[in-house]
């Protein structure tokens, strides 16, 4: 596989074809946006791609809905949280949603893995595929905690909650870019650090609305994810750093 980039015939740049381009820029200034927000005094109906868009957000349904209680520990624990004023929804919502992440997590690394098994990646790292292996192995944890936190308030961890249908689809372009087979080290990394920065973010807010719910054993519990977290999306950015700079120089 090559690892290295490289110059070659790329014809998706406007100067190949400097005559083409100036009539691509006469069509697009003829025509003008249609993204709704350039000119909002420009009517709608003058618009339509803007209006067709308009129009579906209108009518939309919301994004699935987190299922009522299924055991009588939740409906105890779900009455005990609306009674202090709490929506407990809302925190099922976003346990949902990093139970799918750390899955998601998981998966990633493991195609990493698989990758990295045909690569030479040690002018980056000489253990790359053993802290990996780490990675992937805390991530699994992370989801397993998540997974026993949710059945002890009594919340159904096998429910797809509206958030975690959302990381889910917001994690499609990672997947994919870690699963083909074209990309390189580096590109994979790139594609890592977005789900790990994004994993950090995710974790930090649970915490803190673990602890704002009054729920503060969990959020103690959730301060271990986050500290391994850290060190993942750590040690990701500087081996991107290393690779990037290495090929470069
Ligand atoms: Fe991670």
């Amino acid at each position: 596989m090559q690892q290295t980039t490289q110059m070659g015939v790329n014809r998706t740049g406007a100067q190949m074809s400097p005559i083409d381009t100036e009539t691509m820029e006469r069509y697009a200034e003829n025509m003008g946006p249609d993204s709704g927000i350039d000119d909002m005094n420009v009517p709608a109906e003058s618009q339509p791609a803007a209006d067709m868009r308009a129009q579906y957000i209108d009518a939309a349904d919301p994004v699935g809905s987190v299922p009522l209680p299924g055991t009588l520990k939740g409906a105890m624990s779900t009455t005990v949280d609306k009674l202090t004023g709490n929506r407990p929804e809302v925190l099922i919502d976003k346990l949902g949603e990093r139970l799918a992440f750390e899955r998601t997590g998981t998966r990633l690394y493991e195609l990493m893995i698989a990758k990295c098994k045909e690569m030479d990646t040690s002018a980056v790292d000489p253990d790359v595929l053993g802290t990996l292996m780490h990675f992937h192995d805390e991530e699994a944890e992370h989801f397993a905690m998540v997974d026993e936190t949710m059945r002890a308030i009594g919340a159904d961890p096998t429910a797809v909650t509206p958030c975690a249908d959302v990381a889910g689809v917001t994690a499609m372009g990672v997947l994919q870019t870690i699963a083909d087979p074209r990309t390189n080290f580096a590109q994979c990394l790139n594609a890592l650090l977005t789900a790990e920065m994004t994993d950090n973010a995710g974790w930090e807010l649970l915490i803190k609305l673990a602890t704002e719910t009054g729920h503060t054993e969990m959020a103690q519990k959730f301060q271990q994810a986050l500290t391994e977290e850290e060190q993942h999306m750590a040690t990701i950015r500087q081996w991107l750093e290393r690779a990037v700079i290495t090929e470069a120089t």
